[in-house]
């Protein structure tokens, strides 16, 4: 028996990146996966590829329509829905001293809106099929600060909150609701934010991983969310699991007695 046997998850932002990898895991451990974005053709490429366990929903996270449309889908498709990842995230880049309104009002609809209405809408659901999983993806932004990214990081500690706030709500319907964190700092990973940096500058400075070699990529951080929406973690909720190869574990001084 697979991990996700049975299982029917709503995964946000699912035409590219991390929601991509996450939907295709969540199919090859035996769950069936609606595929939410705002890019229609991406999606619907991105589930064909997955085969029949998979089926595509326009669904802007920001808008609560959408979320009953997407409900209304799954229930067409899979006759109602066990899980949730709260996946699609937008990036902002630039000092804090430049952050306009329209960046605000973007990211707290995108980042933090998106997963609010998701857990709103969809929990009630999840608890009417017997209990389940929802996982939000913060990012280590919201664990630690970072220069360039503060809106960004702001929207990612908001997403933890929400996450162990719906954790104590929820439990008492046997809905779980955990928060995975990754890192970045691979180019697979970030095509949009390599774009906008410095690439030889930012890499002298990102340290070094506990990890030795171990880049963070889209397919190491989905097992963590296939994971936290299996029964191998029902005693698993209101918690992070942050993938980032030992990056926000603490200081690595070298010339320390030892090293
Ligand atoms: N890329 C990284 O290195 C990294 C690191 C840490 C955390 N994250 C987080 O992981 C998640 C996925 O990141 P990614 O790198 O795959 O991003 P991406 O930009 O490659 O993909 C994001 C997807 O979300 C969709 N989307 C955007 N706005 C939407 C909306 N309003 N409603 C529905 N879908 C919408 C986009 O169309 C896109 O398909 C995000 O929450 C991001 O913050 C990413």
């Amino acid at each position: 028996m697979s991990a996700l046997d049975g299982r029917r998850i709503l995964v946000t932002g699912a035409a590219q990146g991390l929601g991509a990898e996450i939907a295709s895991q969540c199919v090859a451990a035996g769950a069936r996966v609606l595929l939410g974005d705002v890019q229609d053709d991406v999606a619907a490429e991105v589930a064909a590829s997955l085969g029949a366990a998979a089926s595509w929903v326009r669904l802007d996270v920001t808008r609560e329509p959408d979320w009953r449309a997407a409900l209304a889908e799954a229930d067409a498709r899979f006759g109602g829905v066990d899980g949730l990842v709260n996946n699609a995230g937008v990036l902002h880049m630039g000092p804090i001293v430049e952050i306009g309104a329209d960046d605000v009002t973007r990211l707290l609809a995108v980042n933090l809106a998106g997963p609010t209405f998701g857990i709103k809408h969809v929990a009630p659901r999840i608890r009417d099929s017997g209990g389940g999983s929802i996982v939000n993806i913060a990012s280590i932004d919201g664990v630690l600060g970072m220069n360039s990214v503060a809106l960004y990081s702001a929207t990612k500690w908001g997403v933890r909150g929400l996450s162990r706030s719906a954790a104590l709500e929820l439990g008492q319907w046997g809905v779980r609701v955990n928060t995975v964190c990754p890192s970045m700092g691979n180019p697979e990973m970030s095509a949009p934010f390599f774009d906008a940096i410095d690439v030889d500058r930012y890499l002298r400075h990102v340290p070094s991983p506990v990890l030795a070699g171990a880049g963070v990529t889209a397919a190491t951080v989905a097992p963590a969310v296939v994971f936290l929406l299996s029964d191998a973690a029902a005693t698993i909720t209101g918690t992070d699991v942050v993938v980032d190869a030992g990056w926000t574990a603490g200081h690595f001084l070298p010339g320390l007695p030892g090293f």
